[in-house]
């Protein structure tokens, strides 16, 4: 999802929001939320730590990469300033990827057992990627070191698949994007490890029902906003966090572009148009919204110790409605 990089963007745009609102502090709006919001303690839970990350795995000389990935491509990737729109043809590219996406997603939800580690997650969805003719659009990206995101627990996202062995009990979100003909397909899902809490059950129920509804509402001249507004109201009825610093974007040819899909109450303004895709990517928590980033520059883990959980559904804007792109079918 789009973080940080995107913002500044904004911020050259000029638009207020954005500049306000700071990763790791929070905006006012957030702290008088933080007050007013009752805190669900966390049983003494344990902390997700960093295990072992494997070395870099191989591809296939002949995958079509990213530019991003691209063995002399250093720095940023691009993120355009503009929504991505697609002709009847495009779409279809895009229906492709996503498909693939998600299908890769549900295989890599089969693996999700006590005892496995992320580590072997990832390399099978990796295999799964490249048998496929796909490139794993989180491998290098921004220096991104593997093919998919596990996040377990507390990490928010973008946890880096390793060493550590699932425990019963655990939650993991599985993030998968993948590139195939020129188009990324984006999507994620928090998954059950073993036996879970009720009360963590209820967070990744409320989390799931958060971005089907959020879909519901989407058509063409429909404001972004009231994606936010949608999720907020539901996340407001459990008292849960919704996380402020990492939102939804455009995605097509480019892994991420405006619109910023943000996922809690705002008034940014834009419309949906016909033919475009963008993800929409909601992540509660049972408490604080507030990250910190670990050593290895990507993983994002709630401040304090609060579980999260993630869905992420790419959409198309039809002349009629709203399709799901990733969906295995
Ligand atoms: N898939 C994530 C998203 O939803 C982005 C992951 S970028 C990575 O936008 F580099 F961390 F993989
Ligand atoms: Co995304
Ligand atoms: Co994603």
């Amino acid at each position: 999802m789009l973080r940080r990089r995107l913002s500044s963007l904004f911020r050259r745009a000029n638009v207020a929001f954005f500049s306000q609102s700071s990763p790791g502090s929070g905006s006012l709006d957030v702290a008088e939320n933080l007050n007013s919001r009752i805190v669900i303690p966390n049983k003494q839970r344990k902390r997700v730590k960093p295990g072992v990350i494997s070395r870099e795995l191989a591809l296939p000389k002949n995958t079509k990469r990213p530019m991003y990935a691209r063995e002399t491509v250093r720095g940023t990737p691009e993120q355009p300033l503009e929504p991505q729109v697609h002709d009847e043809h495009d779409r279809k590219s895009m229906r492709t990827s996503c498909r693939l996406a998600a299908q890769v997603l549900e295989y890599a939800g089969t693996l999700v057992k006590p005892g496995v580690t992320t580590d072997y997650i990832d390399r099978q969805a990796h295999k799964l990627i490249m048998n496929s003719g796909a490139y794993p659009s989180p491998l290098r990206y921004a220096r991104f070191p593997k093919s998919i995101c596990t996040s377990v627990n507390d990490v928010i996202c973008h946890g880096i698949p390793d060493s550590r062995p699932l425990e019963d009990g655990d939650i993991i979100n599985i993030d998968v994007t993948v590139y195939r003909s020129g188009f990324h397909g984006d999507t994620s899902k928090t998954f059950l490890c073993g036996n879970v809490d009720d009360e963590l059950k209820q967070l990744v129920d409320v989390t799931r029902e958060c971005l089907t509804m959020a879909i519901s509402i989407c058509g063409p001249g429909v404001d972004y906003r009231l994606i936010g507004e949608t999720i907020n109201e539901i996340a407001d009825r459990y008292n849960y966090g919704i996380v402020r610093d990492f939102l939804g974007h455009g995605i097509g040819r480019y892994f991420h572009s405006a619109p910023a899909i943000i996922p809690y109450r705002n008034r940014i303004p834009g419309k949906m148009q016909v033919g475009e895709t963008f993800t929409i990517e909601p992540i509660l928590t049972t408490g604080g919204t507030e990250y910190q980033i670990w050593n290895d520059g990507w993983t994002a883990v709630t401040k304090d110790g609060s579980y999260a959980a993630q869905f992420e559904h790419t959409v198309l804007i039809l002349e009629t409605g709203v399709e799901i792109l990733t969906l295995p079918l």
